[in-house]
């Protein structure tokens, strides 16, 4: 163990339209983190120190105070993960700093408890697309992983505001019709389907969602409109990026395709900007398959 080391934690997008808290992926956007022993008390109400500290308590040891340096990819409060990441990294330091008591599985265990579901945090430490079950109160958590195609590339639309997980959780109702269940239980079924077997044109029939976008679109000024215009672009579809306020489009990674999307969305994110009063920009970001990792510890979580 060293006394200073630097973690790499990655951007994530959840739900992927249908797949309400159960699907998600990695996206190549990452926060680098430095993590120093220190004798100064750490600060208590961030999501870094509750999973560095409940790393400790799980193995009843003395918490042994760290500092750290962030250099951050990852926008905040965006629906790409930046919790989910921060939350691995405290558990990842915790971990190393004890000399690694813990497995992989176990610091999804704790990721998942600390965030309430599993869809950001699982492809935070594996990469890849992902699929997950969390039981809550048998303290299990089951997940699939299929590396991420390089066929497919994501641009992802990035209000100037942040949307905490919280409220657009609020907002969503405690029941739902039946035919709405039922709609969502054959999407997300063919978009897991489609992601495992890697036919990435069977994605356009699986993105479309009747649990939780409608309901949060409200809470994002600009967003209808542009969901809307995005459709005519030559894209595979769209969705919202976790609980929002980012959209998650699915690109074929073709370098005339990627060029005409990067042409043809700028006018509409001007657009949406002066219709809702909101900045809108864009960035691309690959998949990623790698997960969270300790800079020269290449197999730390294998
Ligand atoms: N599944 C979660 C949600 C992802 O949609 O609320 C955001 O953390």
């Amino acid at each position: 163990m060293k006394d200073k080391f630097q973690i790499e934690a990655y951007a994530t997008s959840a739900n992927l339209g249908p797949g309400f808290d159960a699907l998600g992926l990695c996206l190549n956007a990452k926060n680098k983190i430095i993590v120093q022993r220190t004798d100064m008390h750490m600060e208590e109400e961030n999501l870094f120190t509750k999973a560095y500290q409940k790393v400790f308590a799980e193995a009843k040891e003395k918490v042994i105070p760290v500092s750290l340096e962030q250099k951050m990819e990852i926008p905040i409060c965006r629906g790409l993960g930046s919790s989910a990441a921060i939350i691995a990294a405290g558990l990842v330091a915790g971990n190393y700093v004890l000399g690694s008591p813990f497995s992989k599985e176990e610091l999804l265990l704790m990721g998942t408890e600390i965030e309430g579901h599993p869809d950001n945090i699982v492809p935070a430490f594996l990469g890849g697309f992902t699929v997950s079950v969390f039981q809550k109160e048998a303290k299990q958590l089951h997940y699939i992983r299929q590396e991420l195609s390089e066929q497919l590339t994501f641009c992802v639309l990035i209000p100037e505001f942040s949307l905490a997980t919280q409220k657009a959780r609020e907002i969503l109702p405690t029941m739902i019709p039946r035919q709405d269940g039922v709609f969502n239980v054959s999407r997300s079924s063919f978009l897991t389907a489609a992601m495992l077997r890697g036919d990435l044109e069977l994605l356009k029939y699986a993105l479309e969602d009747r649990l939780h976008e409608a309901y949060r679109e409200d809470l994002i000024p600009g967003f209808s409109f542009l969901r809307q215009k995005v459709a005519d672009l030559d894209i595979i579809g769209s969705a919202l990026s976790g609980a929002g306020p980012s959209m998650l489009l699915f690109v074929d990674n073709q370098k005339e395709k990627v060029e005409s999307i990067k042409r043809d969305v700028l006018p509409l994110l001007q657009e949406a900007t002066e219709r809702s009063g909101v900045l809108w920009n864009y960035r691309f970001m690959s998949g990623c398959n790698e997960g969270i990792s300790i800079a020269g510890e290449e197999n730390y979580l294998a």
